[in-house]
């Protein structure tokens, strides 16, 4: 089972990257996340671009990666109450070809100032068609926290807490629920 990370953030030490390579190393076994670090390279959204149907490599990669995985993560921060435009630019590119149709997501927010660009992700991906697994969209403030980096994140018992049990339920979300066990 795969995970695909995307994160809304482009800078590098990002607190939503690190938050997502954190829940990385906190997913269940047999589990692989990977980060996608492609969200700069793709091009400006273009409706004719996309009719024109001459192939883009980035944009390829980026639904190939999509289409591959068994759920995504996404992490970002917000920018003037708003989505940040790279991360909204790659989401246009897979509107009309929907590999987010149906795709079980999860959605976490490193700040609790951050409620207007989690508010429009949600409705975006909503309407996209986005399988948004309740339990694994969860605020995991990363605000007070000593250290933004992987390892403080891993090593912070709510924080890990919080994000081993959003990816359980993103896995279950994708998956199913696990069998009653008969002990
Ligand atoms: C911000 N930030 C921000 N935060 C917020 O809660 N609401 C906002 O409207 C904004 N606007 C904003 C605009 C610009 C241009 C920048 C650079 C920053 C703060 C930002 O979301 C915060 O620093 C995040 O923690 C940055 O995330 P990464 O890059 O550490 O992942």
């Amino acid at each position: 089972m795969r995970i695909l990370a995307i994160s809304g953030s482009l800078r590098s030490g990002s607190s939503n990257t690190n938050l997502l390579l954190a829940a990385a190393r906190l997913v269940p076994a047999g589990v692989e996340m990977q980060l996608y670090g492609g969200l700069g390279e793709l091009p400006p959204f273009n409706p004719d671009v996309e009719s024109a149907g001459v192939p883009i490599a980035a944009v390829d990669e980026f639904r190939a990666r999509l289409a591959g995985a068994d759920a995504v993560a996404i992490c970002s921060p917000e920018y003037a109450h708003g989505v940040p435009g790279v991360l909204k630019n790659a989401l246009d590119w897979v509107v009309g070809s929907g590999e987010l149709v149906d795709k079980p997501l999860a959605l976490i927010n490193a700040s609790p100032r951050s409620e207007y660009a989690y508010a429009q992700l949600t409705e975006i991906l909503t309407v996209m068609s986005a399988k948004l697994i309740p339990g694994a969209c969860i605020n995991a403030s990363l605000m007070g926290r000593k250290t933004l980096d992987v390892d403080g994140i891993v090593a912070d018992a709510e924080l890990s807490v919080a994000l081993r049990g959003a990816m359980a339920a993103l896995v279950e979300g994708a998956t199913g629920p696990r069998p009653e066990s008969t002990s």
